[in-house]
């Protein structure tokens, strides 16, 4: 077998098979098409590593040609905390959870009631009772990404979407994730309100990193959110009003 690289040659004489690496050719033309190859396979040691790596280009690495994603300080998604209060709520409502209650298991009526049901360093959990007529201020869970699972009645949300206000209604069941920035505030919905006054809105919420601080804003005259105070905290959904 010949190589490839070399010229074909008759002779007797021909040296033992070349490779790339080791070349034996004794023709002109096979040494000048070799250190024409050379090069593309064996490693120049006029290259040093640090010059070898400042000549990679970047778009070599398909990888590179994506769009950057913002480093978060946790490793958890939204897809993660979603699944967290989906199971914190199955929990809940098989009962896990009926030691953390009052007293008889019975809500306050009168105020918003919620216990944390699980924490660790990357995520807290907490199932939270809403009352009618009482509303979140509008805020932000600082550098935290959340995600709820409504268990029972249903929620309002009032979100800022950067020049307005977008209202939503989550029943029963529903699920819904706010990455870092989300701004909204929260209450028991209307809807749940009447007829079925005695039924509490449940609601499991999963922040990560757990919750250390809040952000509270107001909407301006003139259409623009501006924050009013930023609270250390660790109780989820903000101040009510
Ligand atoms: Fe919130």
């Amino acid at each position: 077998m010949r190589s490839s690289v070399l010229p074909s040659s008759d002779s007797a004489q021909a040296p033992a098979e070349p490779t790339a690496s080791s070349p034996t050719a004794s023709s002109p033309a096979a040494d000048t098409l070799i250190a024409d190859v050379a090069p593309l396979v064996t490693k120049s040691p006029l290259i040093t590593p640090r010059r070898r790596a400042t000549t990679v280009r970047l778009s070599d690495d398909p990888r590179l040609e994506r769009p950057v994603a913002p480093a978060l300080p946790t490793r958890l998604r939204p897809a993660d905390l979603l699944r967290i209060t989906d199971e914190g709520a199955e929990d809940v409502l098989d009962g896990r959870y009926d030691h953390l209650l009052p007293e008889g298991g019975i809500l306050p009526a009168g105020e918003r009631w919620s216990t944390r049901i699980h924490a660790d360093d990357e995520v807290d959990v907490w199932l939270i009772s809403w009352t009618p007529s009482k509303t979140t201020e509008l805020h932000d869970h600082a550098g935290s990404l959340g995600a709820l699972t409504v268990l029972s009645g249903a929620l309002s949300e009032l979100r800022w979407n950067g020049t307005e206000l977008r209202a939503r209604t989550l029943s029963a069941g529903d699920q819904a994730s706010f990455p870092i920035g989300w701004v909204h505030e929260v209450m028991r919905a209307p809807a749940a309100i009447e007829p079925h006054t005695a039924e509490p809105t449940l609601s499991v919420h999963a922040y990560s990193p757990p919750l250390t601080a809040m952000s509270y804003y107001e909407v301006t005259g003139h259409g623009t959110l501006r924050r009013t105070r930023t609270v250390l905290t660790d109780e989820p959904e903000g101040d009510i009003r």
